[in-house]
């Protein structure tokens, strides 16, 4: 398990036992994709990947000492001199920003983390890391926040430390997931409600190296921030861009790059909503619309790629598959397919030697299903 993995490493890096683990998880949008921040609807699962934290006070200096198994020592940070510095101790240091910036005295620290997640691959690597750093400081010191408020913490970490502006979706997945269920989360006003969702799930990861997505990811956001704008020239009260409608979004005049990635904005949301609505009702994942989601990504909102398109159509060649779409922010990255269990499973093994002799690398596959965010181990 995970959290033995934290353990051991606790022990090698610091002696002894760490005063308690905590973990969150890796996630999977299944749909409702680039509109968490247009205050839009999403629907992910925390995934049985984790990450986990181990956690103990040390005395003297304000600083963490922080460690992550393999080659990589203990690395400081320095409570009074936080920093960006390009790697994954970020993630931790915006969180202690956040702590320290809320007027919490955060004292020495030991911390070992270990991880299943694999980074770079869109399954939230980082908000998992963010997520259960935070749960695991925040319960050391006995200064406990609901899981809500604690994965927007944690965005705002991302926001404002790490220098993303993404939305809240992946701390929100990796901290109040629950297995079995899929999340319906609403964006403006913020909400998170649970619906049912047993099957599994086939995530492929097409393994591109994802040099543009921070730029690309920062331009879609700062092209749906002039849509609603030019949506508010025409209707002032529009409180963001996911409550926009198609109607009002024709009308308004604004660059047609706007305007695609505002009709994606619109059309996404109703799928979430109709998505949410079959598997409340006991239906299967209704396929059909992750297609149109995948359509609606590539076309209106350029953030497909050519491995993502190809996983997809390959997907829906294969009988009792029912749907496929990339999931996460795009760009290379992960899809996801939907379908029955046989049939995951059959291209789970068929799928990476196809896309080898296609694509000229192998991707990585996985079966899962919805799991529990963050949790004390
Ligand atoms: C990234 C961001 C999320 C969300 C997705 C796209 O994962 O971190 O906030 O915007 O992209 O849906």
């Amino acid at each position: 398990m995970i959290a033995d993995e934290a353990r051991r490493h606790f022990a090698a890096a610091f002696g002894g036992e760490p005063a308690l683990v905590a973990s969150a998880a890796g996630r999977v949008n299944l749909i409702g994709e680039h509109v968490d921040y247009s205050g839009g609807e999403a629907l992910p699962i925390a995934i049985q990947r984790r990450t986990a934290v181990a956690v103990r006070l040390r005395a003297g200096a304000k600083v963490t000492q922080i460690n992550s198994g393999g080659t990589g020592g203990v690395l400081t940070i320095d409570h009074a001199r936080l920093a960006r510095r390009g790697k994954w101790t970020d993630y931790p240091s915006g969180v202690l920003d956040q702590l320290v910036g809320a007027g919490i005295d955060v004292p020495g620290l030991e911390v070992a983390v270990a991880s299943d997640i694999p980074s770079g691959s869109g399954l939230s690597s980082s908000a998992a890391l963010e997520v259960a750093f935070d749960f695991a400081v925040r319960s050391v010191l006995h200064v406990p926040l609901d899981e809500v408020s604690l994965a927007l913490e944690c965005q705002r970490a991302e926001r404002q430390f790490v220098g993303v502006p993404c939305g809240a979706m992946d701390q929100m997945a990796a901290a109040c997931g629950r297995r079995g269920h899929a999340l319906h989360m609403n964006f403006g006003p913020l909400s998170v409600s649970t619906v049912p969702f047993t099957e599994q799930v086939l995530v492929v990861d097409t393994a591109v190296p994802r040099s543009l997505r921070a730029s690309a990811y920062t331009e879609r956001v700062q092209e749906c921030a002039v849509a609603l704008a030019a949506v508010r020239h025409l209707a002032p009260d529009v409180p963001h861009l996911a409550a926009a409608t198609r109607e009002q979004i024709d009308a308004a005049v604004m660059p047609e790059v706007s305007r695609l990635r505002a009709r994606h904005v619109a059309a996404e949301c109703q799928r979430v909503r109709d998505t949410a609505a079959a598997l409340a009702a006991g239906e299967r994942f209704p396929g059909h619309l992750a297609l149109a989601s995948h359509r609606s990504l590539r076309d209106d909102y350029d953030c497909s790629s050519r491995e993502l398109d190809w996983v997809v159509e390959q997907a829906m060649r294969t009988p009792g598959i029912t749907g496929a779409r990339l999931t996460g922010a795009g760009w290379g990255g992960c899809a996801v397919v939907f379908g029955d269990a046989a049939a995951l499973a059959a291209l789970e093994e068929s799928l990476p030697g196809a896309y080898a002799k296609e694509i000229g690398h192998r991707p990585r596959a996985w079966i899962v299903t919805a799991d529990d965010g963050a949790r004390v181990e």
